[in-house]
């Protein structure tokens, strides 16, 4: 056996994969997917183009790029067995335990052992990106004891979305910005939840279990689940005024401020730079959001005192205000996030696939030296 590499906490440094899907300059605060620049394509591209470029690797032709757009939109729908199953979930269940729940469920209808057959890879690609979406807006609409709203197929993939959570057609403004959202939160290398995605690919389970192991993962608060409590932490510091002392309290209780602090940049995100260019056109357009006045004033001040560390906001500091202002509830912030990273997690179950190696790290025993068995009496 090889040598063991020196233990570190978190993985933190350690590559554990080779990968040519997205690469993170975190001293520079650049992230490319496939070798573009994020910025160009939150500009320029949209997220079924985006997420056919992090999964075949190419930007898709014109022909390519309908295809794939079809084979979406005919499998949007979800069958009923599904949205009956959600019937019975508790109408008071997070939203993230719904969707790892039914996108497991998607593995009882198809078969799971066709991972050497082109055609089911492509077919289970299509298939969880077409209808994760349908999903979180089905169970949105049932947990308010309500029927679910069918796709449109003359909607394009961001506005249908939006249009299954309220039966409104979107405005093409807030449309096209939900749609550079997906954009970037789509790919982010190996964070914890695409980790946990390769790990469960190594084992060659079927796709939809990779999906729901990795949406397990993304719920929690350190990960994708920051984006809700970001909001919640704006509302308990009240006014721009209030937040020095805040800041000041909750850095002498050693609290994480939400929103901030990243394993890989050490400057501010990229993607909440661009963000706060999404929400500005937002509030052009609909009206300002003074919890932005305050969401900037805190980031001035924990420039001062978090900024020495490398402490900068990240993705999710400010995703959650663009949701709220195109009237998305904040429990689907998260949700909205694993719709997005679908895309990178099943880039990234497909490079798995290639590797071929299943994921056993070692580790380092700390516990007690070989003992025997003691009988209850004698303990
Ligand atoms: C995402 O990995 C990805 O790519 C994730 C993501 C993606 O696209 O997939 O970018 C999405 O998950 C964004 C992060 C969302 N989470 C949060 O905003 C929660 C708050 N952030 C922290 O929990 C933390 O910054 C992490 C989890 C994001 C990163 O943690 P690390 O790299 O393990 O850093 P650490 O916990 O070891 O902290 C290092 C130091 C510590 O200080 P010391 O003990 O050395 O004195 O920095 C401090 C930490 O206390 N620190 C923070 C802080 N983050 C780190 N201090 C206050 N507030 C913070 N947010």
């Amino acid at each position: 056996a090889a040598t063991p590499a020196p233990f570190r906490p978190g993985l933190e440094g350690v590559p554990a994969t080779q990968s040519s899907i997205c690469d993170i300059d975190g001293q520079r605060g650049v992230l490319t997917y496939r070798g573009y620049p994020l910025d160009q394509l939150a500009s320029s591209s949209s997220f079924l183009e985006t997420a056919y470029l992090l999964i075949w690797g190419e930007l898709p032709t014109t022909e390519q790029l309908q295809e794939f757009e079809q084979e979406v939109q005919m499998h949007r729908r979800v069958s009923f067995r599904i949205r009956d199953m959600m019937k019975c979930f508790p109408s008071g269940g997070h939203p993230m335990d719904a969707l790892q729940s039914s996108a497991a469920s998607l593995g009882l209808f198809y078969s799971r052992r066709a991972l050497d057959n082109p055609e089911y890879i492509v077919s289970a690609v299509v298939r969880l990106i077409a209808k994760i979406p349908t999903m979180v807006a089905a169970f949105q609409l049932i947990r308010k004891g309500q029927d679910p709203i069918q796709p449109r197929d003359d909607l394009a993939y961001a506005a249908n979305f939006l249009y299954m959570l309220t039966e409104r057609e979107p405005d093409p403004l807030a449309a096209r910005i939900f749609d550079a959202c997906l954009i970037l939160h789509a790919e982010h290398s190996l964070n914890a939840s695409t980790f946990s995605a390769r790990v469960t690919a190594s084992t060659l389970t079927d796709p939809y279990a990779v999906v729901a192991s990795a949406v397990g993962t993304l719920a929690g608060p350190l990960h994708g689940g920051a984006n809700e409590d970001v909001l919640e932490m704006l509302g308990q510091i009240g006014s721009p005024d209030q937040v020095a002392p805040w800041l000041d309290r909750a850095i002498a209780g050693k609290q994480k401020i939400m929103g901030f602090g990243h394993r890989e940049y050490k400057v501010k995100d990229p993607r909440a730079v661009i963000l706060q260019t999404l929400a500005e056109q937002l509030f052009d357009q609909f009206g300002h959001d003074p919890m932005y006045d305050l969401a900037r004033k805190l980031e001035e001040v924990a420039a001062e005192r978090l900024g020495p560390k490398g402490i900068f906001p990240n993705v999710d500091f400010y995703s959650g205000l663009v949701y709220r202002k195109l009237g998305i509830p904040e429990d689907l912030f998260t949700p909205i996030f694993a719709i997005a990273r679908t895309a990178g997690w099943l880039a990234h179950w497909k490079e798995q696939l290639g590797a071929n190696r299943i994921y056993r790290p070692s580790q380092i025993y700390t516990g007690q030296p070989s003992r025997d068995w003691q009988p209850v009496g004698a303990r």
